[in-house]
């Protein structure tokens, strides 16, 4: 047998294997309902098996062809695929204070902006860089940066702009775009929580010099571990490409003969002909992800405009049943111009003499409806940042309600609707027994 054909047999078997899998029936109140979570089938585990199978291991054939689908889906020129998130934020920043973009890079002491009300790894490459975040509160509904409070928070440190689309849902792109033009700032978008989101019929990570997505289980694709960093500008992507690799000044492009040329130049105090793939431009990092994690994702990509249906429904529908409620709680806002795909779906719980925040989210959890935090709440109220250098602009109020009282549900698309059918019936009963008729 030759390999091609055993490979379509394994693949056969895998298909076998996944479709032997029964799912369990879904029992409200013991079977858990998680608030997201990876949603598969055969496609994916044959995508992990091929890349298995060619066990090259290290980013490949399927890193190089996601990165070309994901631009393509995006509308972007250039995609940079990495290990998660995070490397996504630390590489997009630490791009920022590159040699290469000379006047306009970034040195310790510079100002980003930023907010409080978010996840760490938008905030920690800022620190990590030896630059100083600054911190404006955000808005109660959408929990994006207030714009009045970031115009008054620009001064002439401020050199960029760095902020998640908060759960999937856009801030105010014609503003900030006002403000990047005028105060001549960079802008990175923070979509780890976003992908599919659009502002004005445009995908979120398109609209600034660059934008960052997250593949963690949970988000709106996964690939278990990994990260996007696009951009439509040639320089960043090179600069980009060398962070992520090493550090290294050589990127492999056949296009260019770039492996032909390797003892061809003279770089820096190295003599002429050093090889190009040993001269290093930056103190880099290696932040490659594995050829299995592309090659799921490749499946995930394809599903994406189903996933982003899914949660789309399932938000509306919460939404519509939550409405009654609202003297109790508040339901997320969104601008006009905006056309979330919601991460999850984030609900303030306003004062009232019948249940707080925690009682809701107890009464949930109990029935095994998960919840989560706004993440880190109000960040500067976490032990990790109790000593970092930075500045507050006006007051951090509304990030403290955020600590105080919202919490998200899941929206995600595994669940159907007995799993929504239970979050209602739940949160009905929650009202019931707090005298909310
Ligand atoms: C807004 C935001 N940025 C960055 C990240 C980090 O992504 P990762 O978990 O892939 O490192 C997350 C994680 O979910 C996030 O919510």
């Amino acid at each position: 047998m030759s390999e091609e054909s055993i490979r379509k047999e394994i693949f056969k078997k895998v298909e076998e294997f996944h479709r032997s899998k029964k799912p369990r029936p879904f029992v409200p109140g013991k079977t858990p309902v998680p608030y997201g979570g990876r949603v598969y089938d055969e496609k994916e585990m044959v995508g992990l098996v091929d890349a298995s199978l060619d066990f090259y291991l290290t980013a490949g054939r399927f890193a190089k062809k996601f990165q070309e689908e994901f631009s393509k889906f995006l509308g972007v020129k250039h995609c940079v695929l990495t290990n998660s998130g995070s490397s996504a934020n630390l590489l997009a920043v630490t791009a920022l204070t590159s040699q290469k973009l000379g006047k306009r890079r970034l040195v310790p002491g510079d100002e980003i902006i930023t907010v409080a009300a978010g996840f760490p790894t938008t905030l920690n490459p800022i620190i990590q860089n030896g630059l100083v975040p600054v911190f404006v509160d955000v808005e109660l509904g959408n929990y994006n940066i207030d714009i009045v409070k970031l115009k008054k928070a620009i001064t002439k440190r401020t050199r960029a702009i760095f902020i998640a689309h908060t759960l999937g849902n856009p801030f105010n792109l014609d503003e900030i775009l006002k403000l990047k033009k005028k105060h001549k700032l960079w802008l990175i978008e923070d979509c780890c929580d976003a992908l599919g989101a659009k502002y004005q019929g445009k995908y979120v990570g398109t609209f600034g010099d660059m934008g960052t997505c997250s593949f963690y289980p949970g988000h709106q694709i996964t690939m278990g571990e990994g990260g996007t960093v696009t951009t439509n500008n040639p320089l960043l992507y090179t600069i980009l490409v060398s962070l992520k690799d090493w550090g290294r000044d050589f990127i492999n492009d056949p296009k260019k003969n770039t492996e032909k040329k390797r003892f061809s130049y003279k770089f820096g105090k190295l003599p002429f002909g050093y090889d190009h793939r040993y001269v290093y431009s930056h103190i880099g990092y290696n932040l490659n992800v594995t050829d299995m994690q592309p090659a799921i994702g490749l499946a995930q990509l394809k599903k994406l405009p189903a996933f982003m249906q899914a949660r789309k429904k399932n938000a509306a529908r919460l939404q519509k049943f939550l409405a009654n409620y609202e003297p109790y709680l508040m339901l997320p806002t969104v601008l006009p111009k905006s056309a979330p795909c919601w991460w999850a779906l984030p609900l303030l719980v306003k004062k009232n003499p019948h249940f707080t925040r925690n009682d809701m989210v107890l009464y949930l959890e109990k029935n095994l409806i998960a919840t989560r935090p706004l993440f880190g709440g109000n960040l500067l109220k976490q032990p990790a940042y109790g000593h970092i250098k930075h500045r507050v602009a006006g007051s951090l109020e509304n990030s403290d309600t955020v600590m105080h009282s919202v919490f998200m549900v899941g929206v995600y698309p595994g669940i159907k609707e007995a799993q929504m059918q239970h979050i209602i019936n739940t949160l009905k009963r929650f009202f019931y027994a707090h005298r909310i008729l």
